[in-house]
Order: structure tokens, then C-alpha cells, then sequence
């Protein structure tokens, strides 16, 4: 039997990675992710969502997302590489990279054209991709230490084209530094810090779900109350946000 989420401690980010992501098998049923189940349906949409109105402000600024390249830091199984190819309708031009060697190996079957690498985006050189766009959606949130905070976005802003975007997505947490989970997200305001202190101004954010009384996400309170009901929670009770999307351009 394999951990449950919450029983995950914030361990050194290579082991949790190591030992949660350890199979290159993956049951559609038993992942909750995966768009036959409620959380990767709903989660999927909302995600989209943000990122139509993502593209849109990239628009605005004279910029077009047909012609960037993408790479996706921590793209797991290529569920959002495959999703940028479908925008610049080149798989050629979208690279994934990611810890776990069994995730990238499910991404590889899914998607055989695309570069898929296995590489730690606190160490590895990213530039390679010669990114316009480089996302990370909960990715940060595995990462213990302040300091590989720092040197993954150092990392990510090098490896970025001059004027590129970085998407930062990830869970909310009120105190991540005091967690033990190893899930703890992040406060906007610490995002925004961390980014600006590393080269990055904020040009779009969104606060996606609720977290009903610091523990209930309202992504996942769909699995078990009707829809109608979760959706007016959260339009009516005032809490802090379940995820943040933030897009930052680098300075
Ligand atoms: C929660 S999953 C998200 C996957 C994907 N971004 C998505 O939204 O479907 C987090 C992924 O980040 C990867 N990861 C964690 N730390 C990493 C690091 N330092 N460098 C690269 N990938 C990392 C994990 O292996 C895992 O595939």
C-alpha cells in the first residue's frame, strides 16, 4: 500500500519525489488526477481556464504564444506539455523535464516526439529549450529549503529567453516554513517575494478554490458534495485560496 498524501512528511525533495512518483504504470481509475475522476476533470477545466486568460494578457503585450517555445519544469506524465503543443501546433518546440525518470517514461509513450529529460530544476541547466514560456505547476511546493527556492527560480530566469514568462502554480499554504506536510504551498505574497527578489515581475494571478477553515480544498470537497453546492461555497464563504497561478515576466 502506498502512502496517502497527507502522509508524506516535508522530507529532502528527492526522496519524496523518489519514493511517490515510483512507477511508470499508471492505473486512469485509482490516480485522482486523471480526467476520468472528479478532481482531474474540474481541476483540468480551471487550469485551462487560467490559462486562456494567461495567453490573452501574453497577447495584449504584442507577444505570440504560437511562436514560443515552451518547457514544462516538473511536467510529470506531459499532461501540460502536451497541451502546448496543441499552441504552437509543434511538438518540436516543447521540452519537459522532470525528477522522476518513471514519470517521464509514461510522458515519453504518450507523447514519442517530444524531449522529455530527466533534470532537477534546483541543479540542472534548463537553457537548452531556449524557453519563451517555462511553467511549473506544484512543483515548488516540494521543495524543503528557502535556499533551493531561490536557485530554482534563479535557474528557471536564466534559462528563459529575454522577455520570457514563467507560470508559477501552486497549493496555498498560511505558513509552508512551519509544515510538516510536504504539500505546503505557498502564500501569494511569499511568491511574489521569492519571484521579484529573483528577476521576475508579476503580471497576472489568479486565486483558484477555497480552503474552508485551513483544511477543506474545495477541489477535492467535489469528490464528495454535489457540484451546485461546492460552487456556491465557494462564491460566498470568504477564505484564503486552495491554489495561486501566478505569470511573471522576467526583468
Ligand atoms: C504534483 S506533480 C505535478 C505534475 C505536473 N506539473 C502537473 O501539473 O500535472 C509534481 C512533479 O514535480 C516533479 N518534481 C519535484 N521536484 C522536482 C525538481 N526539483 N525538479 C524537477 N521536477 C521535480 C515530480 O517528480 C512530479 O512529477
Amino acid at each position: 500500500m502506498g502512502k496517502s498524501e497527507d502522509q508524506f512528511v516535508m522530507d529532502n525533495y528527492k526522496s519524496v519525489v523518489k519514493e511517490k512518483y515510483n512507477s511508470s504504470q499508471r492505473d486512469i481509475y485509482a490516480d485522482r488526477y486523471s480526467f476520468v475522476n472528479t478532481c482531474g476533470f474540474y481541476g483540468y477545466n480551471q487550469l485551462l481556464k487560467c490559462f486562456y486568460e494567461t495567453f490573452n494578457v501574453i497577447r495584449k503585450r504584442g507577444d505570440n504564444v504560437a511562436q514560443f517555445n515552451f518547457l514544462d519544469v516538473g511536467c510529470g506524465h506531459g499532461t501540460w506539455t502536451e497541451f502546448y503543443a496543441s499552441i504552437t501546433d509543434d511538438s518540436a518546440k516543447v521540452y519537459g523535464v522532470d525528477l522522476s525518470a518513471e514519470r517521464l517514461a509514461i510522458a515519453k509513450k504518450r507523447n514519442p516526439g517530444m524531449d522529455y529529460q530527466v533534470k532537477d530544476m534546483v541543479k540542472d541547466d534548463l537553457s537548452y529549450a531556449k524557453a519563451n514560456f517555462i511553467s511549473a505547476l506544484t512543483v515548488f511546493m516540494f521543495l524543503k529549503e528557502e535556499n533551493e527556492i531561490h536557485e530554482a527560480l534563479k535557474n528557471i530566469h536564466h534559462s528563459l529567453q529575454s522577455g520570457g514568462y514563467f507560470l508559477w502554480v501552486d497549493a496555498y499554504h498560511a505558513s509552508r516554513f512551519n509544515s510538516k506536510a510536504y504539500a505546503a504551498g505557498f502564500t501569494l505574497s511569499e511568491m511574489l517575494e521569492f519571484a521579484q527578489e529573483n528577476g521576475f515581475k508579476p503580471i497576472y494571478k489568479k486565486k483558484m478554490y477555497k480552503l474552508l477553515l485551513g483544511r477543506y480544498h474545495t477541489l477535492f470537497l467535489r469528490e464528495k458534495l454535489p457540484n451546485w453546492l461546492v460552487g456556491l461555497v465557494e462564491k460566498i464563504i470568504p477564505s484564503p485560496p486552495g491554489n495561486i497561478f501566478v505569470l511573471f515576466q522576467k526583468k
